[in-house]
Order: C-alpha cells, then sequence, then structure tokens
C-alpha cells in the first residue's frame, strides 16, 4: 500500500511526463527530470510513473534502484561527491573518500542525520588529469589531499573536522 503523494511531487511528476512520456524509451528522461526537480524519486511518486508508463511499479522501482544516480531520499543541504573512477582511485580516491566519511560524520551513499550534507562516491568528474577530485555542491576541486580535502569541508559546510 502507498500514500498520496504530497502535490509538490504530483506536479513534479505530471510535468516530467507532459515533457517525455511520449518519447520511446520515456521513463529514464522521466525519472531524470523529476530526479533533477526534487533532487530525489519519491517512492510515493513511482506508481503515477508505472501508471502513466503503463509499466509495474516494479520495473520503475528497479531502473530506480539500479542507477546509483537515482537517490531515493532527499539528499542534505550540501552535497560532496568523491570520484571513484580509475584515476581517482590510483591517486588514493579510497582513502580520501573514507576520510571524507570521518570528518563530515556521514557513510558514503548517506545523509548526516541533521541533513546537513549527503556523502556519494562517483564515476569520473572529467577531472582525471587532476586526480583525485571532489565537487562539493556546484563546485569542482581537484589534486585533493586529506588536508585540503577537510579546508575545502570546512569553508564550504562550515563542517568543523
Ligand atoms: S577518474 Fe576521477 S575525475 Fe575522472
Amino acid at each position: 500500500m502507498t500514500s498520496t503523494p504530497p502535490p509538490a511531487v504530483t506536479a513534479a511528476v505530471q510535468r516530467a511526463l507532459d515533457r517525455h512520456a511520449q518519447r520511446p524509451g520515456a521513463l529514464l528522461p522521466v525519472l531524470h527530470a523529476i530526479h533533477d526537480e526534487l533532487g530525489h524519486i519519491p517512492a510515493d511518486g513511482v506508481p503515477l510513473i508505472a501508471a502513466a508508463l503503463k509499466l509495474s511499479r516494479a520495473e520503475v522501482h528497479g531502473v530506480v534502484s539500479y542507477y546509483p544516480h537515482f537517490r531515493g531520499e532527499p539528499p542534505g543541504r550540501h552535497t560532496v561527491q568523491v570520484c571513484r573512477a580509475e584515476a581517482c582511485q590510483a591517486c588514493g580516491a579510497e582513502a580520501l573518500l573514507a576520510h571524507a566519511e570521518r570528518v563530515l560524520g556521514c557513510a558514503r551513499h548517506h545523509t548526516r542525520a541533521d541533513g546537513a550534507v549527503t556523502l556519494e562516491p562517483v564515476y569520473c568528474l572529467g577531472l582525471c588529469a587532476s586526480s583525485p577530485a571532489m565537487r562539493i555542491d556546484e563546485r569542482l576541486h581537484a589534486r585533493l589531499t586529506p588536508e585540503r580535502l577537510e579546508q575545502l569541508l570546512a569553508a564550504a559546510l562550515e563542517v568543523k573536522p
């Protein structure tokens, strides 16, 4: 049993469907449009999407959960993305991500309890020649060290190490 979506969810889903439902392979464009607008794919929007595209709820849910890009929960007030793709891995990205978890007090793929920040591993930010890299909200940062990561987080998020 699912709850009735809030009006903002219904409206966002309807806008996405109005724009993309007639396209072949409409599901992904619809999901991207909703994600861009709301920052996540609300669970109570899934039945609306499924009904409009004549898919089962399980099919829609399967696509949402398959792609790490799609969040199922609203993000924190800030989003920190640490690249884990090949070039960054070769330059210490895993240790950097673990350091970010400690500094932020937040596990990867999660939002901190106070809602301040969501920490996400990502796969290439286009800064491979300047690895390791991360993004804090819309700003990209390269050639990171653990010390620089702490400074950037403290400055951008007012998060104390
Ligand atoms: S591999 Fe990290 S930015 Fe490309």
